[in-house]
């Protein structure tokens, strides 16, 4: 079926503001015409400006607009409902009060689910890195035991300095370790997007992904363009090369290749993969990869909730993922990342 778009007309910008506004962008079939608040401050007029929809000063230019169909009330403002109703032009209509607040409730819900999606899916992933992490962390304790033994006997000081420094590094080592795997554990914290290396986010990954499949026939290669810079949570974008590389791995049956890409494309904005030379997809399944709970793995291996994390947090960026895929050939996954600004301060994460 093809409908014309819905247009929304926002008028808002606080706390429900943003929630439709992050919600909306990423329907298809809807077009958000504009949003505005009284208060030109408000928070919701900033996210709208950086998701390029128009900022309109007055209530009345917006839900007048010719385009609009919808209008949805999220001041809070008892009248502001009747207002709208009477400026408003005939064909349009006019979601307030308590069907807004529902509206916003279930947003409120979904935003809730995705993120414990998002978590549930990581520590299931972190049940599988179990083994790989015992053994990170049982070698340099095994050196450590081994050194002390020794230290005890040892009456040579330069020996002793030596060993107590071999000591200090696999200490080191050890803890850095145990740093990458909580900061990867931890809730994401929904802070403002920042710029991005991805050649560095994809190192990161791949340094992860090791403690949940095993890398050893496996051929890494990388080809990475200089500056590949995107704007994105770092957090979430590292899950996305972890769920990425887990999957390709999985896929590889005995020895293959996995290569991680980053470029530019034809747009101009940045572009990654991660190719595999593994099983491939069948054409049938291309559609349900992307849905939650789907999974072709058995329980432990798989949760089916890898790609639908991936594909919310590139949607959510405003990105594009797809799929290439042959049985028995291998599979390329392609982010491409909407274009940077060149403006865009901080360092990058
Ligand atoms: N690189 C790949 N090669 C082959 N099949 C894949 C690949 N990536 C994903 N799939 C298929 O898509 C399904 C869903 O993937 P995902 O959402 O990450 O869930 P999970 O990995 O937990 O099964 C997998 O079970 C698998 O059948
Ligand atoms: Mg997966």
């Amino acid at each position: 079926m093809n409908t014309a778009p819905t247009k929304v007309a926002i008028v808002g910008a606080g706390k429900g503001g943003i929630a439709l506004l992050e919600l909306l962008h990423q329907i298809p079939d809807v077009e958000i015409v504009g949003i505005t608040d009284k208060d030109p401050t408000a928070l919701g007029l900033k996210r709208a400006r950086d998701l390029n929809v128009q900022v309109t000063e007055r209530v009345q230019d917006l839900v007048q607009n010719h385009g609009v169909n919808l209008i949805m009330d999220v001041t809070g403002d008892p009248s502001m409902g009747s207002l709208i109703q009477a400026m408003k032009r005939p064909g349009s209509e006019v979601l307030s009060g308590a069907t807004t607040r529902l509206v916003w409730n279930l947003v409120q819900h979904q935003s809730k689910l995705e993120a414990e999606l998002f978590q549930a899916d990581k520590l299931a992933g972190l049940g599988s890195f179990a083994a790989g992490i015992a053994h990170d962390i049982n070698n340099p304790l095994q050196l450590i035991l081994g050194l002390a033994e020794n230290l005890t006997d040892e009456q040579d000081l330069d020996i002793v300095h030596e060993q107590a420094r071999d000591i200090t590094e696999a200490v080191k080592r050890t803890s850095a370790l145990c740093r990458d795997l909580t900061s990867y554990a931890r809730r994401d914290g929904a802070g403002e997007p920042v710029p991005v290396n991805l050649n560095l986010k994809m190192d990161e990954a791949l340094k992860i992904a090791r403690y949940a499949v095993t890398l050893q026939d496996i051929t890494v290669v990388k080809h990475y363009a200089e500056d590949a810079m995107v704007i994105g949570n770092p957090d979430e974008l590292l899950h996305v090369f972890v769920n990425l590389i887990t999957n390709a791995v999985q896929a590889i049956k005995d020895r293959g290749t996995l290569t991680l890409r980053t470029g530019v494309g034809p747009e101009g904005g940045v572009v990654a993969s991660v190719s595999d030379t593994g099983c491939g997809i069948p054409k049938e399944a291309f559609s349900k990869i992307f849905e939650p709970l789907y999974t072709t793995k058995p329980p432990g291996k798989g949760t089916g909730l890898g790609l639908y994390n991936v594909m919310s947090v590139i949607s959510k960026m405003e990105g594009h993922i797809c799929v290439e895929s042959d049985v028995g050939v291998g599979s390329t996954f392609r982010i491409e990342f909407p274009q940077v600004q060149p403006t865009m301060p901080g360092a990058a994460l």
